[in-house]
């Protein structure tokens, strides 16, 4: 193929790639920002096979496609089929062990083009290329392991806190630049050495980073790994003088910083403290601090759920990781229907990190068919509890704590949640009295206007539906 035309579905690549991020921004048109996203990775994938090798002079051989073949259809085969097979809520461990592949590829690509026999030891830019690229590329591989086996629960989620840790990081990091040194200065082949010490030392920062950092700040190591893996991307599309490569690996570096950032804010936590780690501790453990509650638990049952359902006109449902676990959309999507069709007002507050993944929530009630234009997302429906009648708190905890309000000494304090105490009656359903992902004791299920309705989400929904359908 044409060295033109490569460029040509190159750029045709990279518009769609911007058009599908732009698209997946809002849930009306996620659907067909998704479809871009896949027909510009097809065209991405098609030119880079057909177009020039991959140092842009030259078209592979057969025995190159055969290569390329062997190693891609695998690949494909293995992808497709675990994403057919994954549940909804381990989609983080394996959006994490994706990052993880492509840190090792960069590692990978670096090291392979700097004892590339044609490679030129003497240029100094693409040296440094080689090993910014193994330095983020390392880092990602191994952080992104160690996220992926504390999501899994495969290791705890409790902050390893070693003694001078913020020395030790800094002193691998001036180790790194040493080494850089060395690697530049040094004539030749002989660089292999300080490239080979500093990716190990690279993987010893990945894995110390995401060790150091609590339970409760996963949310956000996740999309800082996607970011990372994004500058990784980028980099190794230097290397490799593929300029796809790069525009993909800054969109996805891009906009994994500011997803973080987005996460960040919403926990009310900076960048630089989820960094340094130590927040939270192991999902589901008892509160270690913060005020003693007082008050009593006030049971309910399902024939006074549905009469205080078909009594309200304002309702709000709250979905959490239990609505995910318990699979009750659909049967809460039906319920909405009912409840609709009555004249209520029905709508849902989303959280920014309801779940275990950025948009959880959305994307199962979109599953479901609950309409875009009912699922509000915490700042457009906060100010809207004192008004309502009814909330229904399906599965969720954390992100309805008023602790993290009103209690500076509680692990969540500042962290902005869902005021839905505000409204006249909470109902809140769970399976029993246990803490949510932060470990954290929820004084709402004691308050006067809270009723808990205990048992599996799905089982209770189905019952409620049975119910309005009678
Ligand atoms: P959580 O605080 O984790 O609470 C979920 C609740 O669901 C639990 O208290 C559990 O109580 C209940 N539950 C579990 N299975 C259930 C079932 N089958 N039926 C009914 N209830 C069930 O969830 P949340 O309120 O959605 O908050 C999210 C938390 O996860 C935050 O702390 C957030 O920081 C963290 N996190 C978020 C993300 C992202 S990106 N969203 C990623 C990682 C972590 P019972 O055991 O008593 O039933």
């Amino acid at each position: 193929m044409p060295y033109s035309l490569t460029t040509v579905l190159y750029i045709a690549a990279s518009i769609l790639f911007i058009l599908s991020l732009s698209g997946l921004s809002q849930q009306e048109t996620a659907r067909r920002g998704n479809l871009f996203g896949i027909i510009g990775m097809a065209i991405a994938i098609v030119a880079t096979m057909l177009g020039t090798g991959t140092t842009g002079d030259a078209n592979l051989s057969d025995s190159g496609y055969m290569m390329l073949l062997i190693s891609v259809l695998p690949g494909v085969l293995i992808g497709a089929v675990m994403a057919a097979r994954v549940a909804m809520t381990s989609m983080p461990e394996l959006v994490a062990i994706l990052h993880s592949f492509v840190g090792a590829a960069a590692v990978l690509v670096g090291l392979a083009s700097f004892l590339d026999p044609n490679a030129n030891h003497a240029d100094v830019v693409h040296n440094v290329e080689v090993y910014i690229g193994v330095f983020i590329g390392a880092i990602t591989f191994t952080g992104s392991v160690i996220a992926f086996l504390k999501l899994r629960g495969s290791i705890g989620g409790k902050p390893l806190m070693l003694p001078a840790r913020h020395l030790l990081n800094l002193a691998m990091v001036g180790a790194c630049v040493y080494f850089g040194y060395e690697f530049l200065t040094v004539h030749g082949a002989e660089g292999l050495t300080p490239l080979l010490i500093m990716t190990g030392i690279a993987c010893v920062i990945g894995i110390h980073m995401v060790m150091a950092i609590g339970g409760a700040d996963m949310p956000v190591v996740v999309s800082m790994l996607n970011s990372y893996s994004g500058w990784a991307a980028a980099a190794a599309g230097f290397m490799l003088s593929n300029d796809l490569l790069i525009i993909t690996g800054a969109l996805v570096g891009s906009s994994g910083a500011i997803l973080s950032y987005i996460m960040c804010k919403a926990m009310n936590r900076s960048f630089l403290s989820v960094i340094l780690g130590g927040f939270g501790s192991d999902g589901g453990a008892p509160a270690a601090k913060g005020k003693k509650i007082e008050g009593e638990i006030t049971e309910f049952n399902v024939d006074e759920a549905v009469a205080l359902l078909k009594g309200s006109k304002n309702i709000v449902v709250v979905p959490g990781y239990g609505m995910a676990v318990a699979q009750a959309q659909h049967s809460l999507s039906e319920v909405t229907k009912i409840l609709r069709k009555s004249g209520a007002n029905f709508r849902f507050a989303i959280h920014p990190v309801a779940g275990r993944l950025p948009g959880h929530m959305n994307v199962l009630l979109a599953e479901a068919n609950v309409p875009y234009d009912i699922v509000l997302e915490m700042e457009e429906i906060n100010e809207d509890f004192p008004e309502t009648d009814a909330v229904f708190v399906i599965g969720a905890n954390d992100i309805v704590n008023p602790s993290a309000l009103d209690d500076p000494a509680s692990p969540i304090a500042g962290m902005p949640v869902l005021e839905v105490w505000k409204a006249k009656t909470v109902v809140v359903m769970k399976r029993g009295r246990g803490t949510g992902y932060a470990g954290v004791d929820n004084p709402l299920f004691y308050k006067e206007n809270t009723r808990m309705l205990f048992g599996d989400a799905k089982k209770n929904v189905d019952a409620i539906l049975g119910k309005l359908r009678d």
